[in-house]
C-alpha cells in the first residue's frame, strides 16, 4: 500500500518509529515531516498528507500529533478524507468497517508505540463492510459535494 505520513513536534519520534514500522511491513511510505522536535504547526503538516489522500496518490494516511485532535481536524476539511481518531485496535476496525476510514489520527500523548503498532496493524488489514455502510459513506460523499443543499 502507498502510505503517506506526517507529525507535528508532538509526533515526531513516534512517526519514526511507525515510517520503521510500515517498512517492515512492505508498504511504500512517503514522510511528509516533521523532521525534527523543534515546534511546528500541525494544519500544514496534516495538509500535505491528506492532499496526497485525497487526490489518490496515496491510498491511505498517518498522521500524528499530541492528542490527534487537530490533525484529524485538519485533514477532514479536504473532500474525500475520512480521517479517523483512534486510540484502540476496536475503534480502527470500526473506522474501517463503517467508515471507509483513509486517514488513521494517532495523539502520541495517549497512544505508545507499541499500541500505535496494534492499531495500525488493524486499521491496515480491516476491510470497509460495505452495505448499509457504504450507503452512508456515501451520504457523508454527498454532503461534501453539496448536492443536498444546504
Ligand atoms: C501542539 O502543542 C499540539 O497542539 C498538537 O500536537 C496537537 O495536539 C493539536 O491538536
Amino acid at each position: 500500500m502507498k502510505i503517506a505520513i506526517g507529525a507535528d513536534h508532538g509526533g515526531f519520534e513516534l512517526k519514526n518509529k511507525l515510517v520503521q514500522f510500515l517498512g517492515s511491513l512492505g508498504h511504500e511510505v512517503s514522510d511528509f515531516g516533521t523532521d525534527s522536535k523543534e515546534p511546528c504547526d500541525y494544519p500544514l503538516i496534516g495538509y500535505e498528507v491528506a492532499k496526497r489522500v485525497a487526490s489518490g496518490e496515496c491510498d491511505r494516511g498517518i498522521l500524528i500529533c499530541k492528542t490527534s485532535i487537530g490533525m484529524t481536524m485538519v485533514a477532514n476539511k479536504l473532500s474525500g478524507v475520512r480521517a479517523a481518531s483512534c486510540r484502540s485496535t476496536e475503534e480502527a476496525r470500526s473506522s474501517r468497517e463503517h467508515n471507509d476510514s483513509n486517514i488513521l489520527s494517532l495523539g502520541s500523548r495517549f497512544v505508545d508505540e507499541k499500541a500505535a503498532e496494534e492499531i495500525l496493524k488493524v486499521w491496515l488489514v480491516t476491510e470497509h463492510a460495505g452495505g448499509r455502510h457504504k450507503r452512508r459513506v456515501d451520504q457523508i460523499s454527498d454532503i461534501e459535494k453539496n448536492v443536498r443543499g444546504r
